[in-house]
């Protein structure tokens, strides 16, 4: 690994860190010299990826979180800004799709899946539990000791599906419509304190957790055409733009969104 110069210093807790874009954004976090505390519930699948990172010369290490817990939140920060000394970056990633695995998701106006009306409150609260209530645990509990480090940048993964609607899986789009609008909240709040809060909105990403609607089936055809660039997103797409929010190369940008999707929402 040769380490670059980015996130030299930093103390960066990444969540969803076990897998596809969280897995993806803590290694390149730890290549560009940023110590890296990877957060999952797949406690195996995130020791291997901080093992990965280790062995090539990088700093970090597994912690397991369930983003809805706020006292699990609360015993991190404290362990990690105890470890470490301050917490520079979040990376919220951590999210389900809620959608089961023959609910094929829409891009060519065709009703595919669940219909609101027969989405259930258990998966609605699901779905906004981790994606939206485990961000704004995520972003109160780490307020404090960014602040006692004289700043920060919050990185929250939101996704096209927080800009526009569709079909299905309406509460995916409200739990990430959600995440947009909090991350603007955070970031006029804290402004003044360095405190930088930036939303990510990535397009159709091959990861376990899209990869059932993207391959071998009519959903991912019609996602493809959908896809000017002709391509789904890797992982590192998505980490590229994460590690350039976390960095102080955005020292000026807050309250904004990227927009990564190899230009579906431009259409
Ligand atoms: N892949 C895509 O096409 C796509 C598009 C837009 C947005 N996103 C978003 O990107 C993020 C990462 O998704 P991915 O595609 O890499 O999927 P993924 O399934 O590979 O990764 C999601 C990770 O979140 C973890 N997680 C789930 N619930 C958790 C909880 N309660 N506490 C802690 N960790 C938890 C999972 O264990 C998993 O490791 C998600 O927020 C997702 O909504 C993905």
């Amino acid at each position: 690994m040769t380490i670059g110069q980015r996130l030299i210093g930093k103390v960066a807790i990444v969540t969803g860190g076990a897998s596809g874009i969280g897995a993806e954004t803590a290694r390149r976090f730890a290549e560009h010299g940023a110590s890296v505390v990877v957060c999952d519930v797949q406690d195996e699948l995130g020791a291997t990826v901080v093992h990965e990172i280790t062995d090539a010369g990088g700093t970090a290490e597994y912690r397991p979180l369930d983003v809805t817990d706020e006292a699990a939140w609360i015993e991190l920060v404290t362990a990690v800004e105890g470890k470490y000394g301050k917490v520079n970056v979040l990376c919220n990633i951590a999210g389900v799709s809620g959608r089961p695995p023959s609910m094929m998701v829409q891009a060519s106006g065709v009703m595919t899946g669940v219909s609101l009306e027969h989405q259930t409150l258990e998966n609605w609260n699901l779905i906004m539990g981790v994606n939206s209530t485990g961000v704004f645990l995520g972003t109160k509990s780490v307020i404090p000791a960014m602040r006692r480090a004289g700043g920060g940048s919050i990185v929250n993964i939101s996704s096209i599906c927080g800009i526009v609607g569709s079909f299905a899986n309406a509460a995916y789009h409200a739990s990430k419509g959600a995440v947009r609008i909090f991350t603007k909240s955070t970031a006029i709040q804290y402004a003044k304190e360095q405190i930088r809060a930036n939303s990510v909105h990535p397009g159709f990403v091959d990861t376990p957790m899209a990869r059932p609607g993207l391959l071998g089936n009519e959903s991912g055809k019609a996602r493809m055409d959908a896809t000017p660039m002709g391509r789904f997103g890797k992982p590192i797409d998505i980490a590229m733009g994460c590690l350039y929010l976390a960095s102080d190369e955005a020292a000026w940008i807050t309250g904004s969104e990227l927009v990564i999707d190899g230009g579906m929402t431009a259409n």
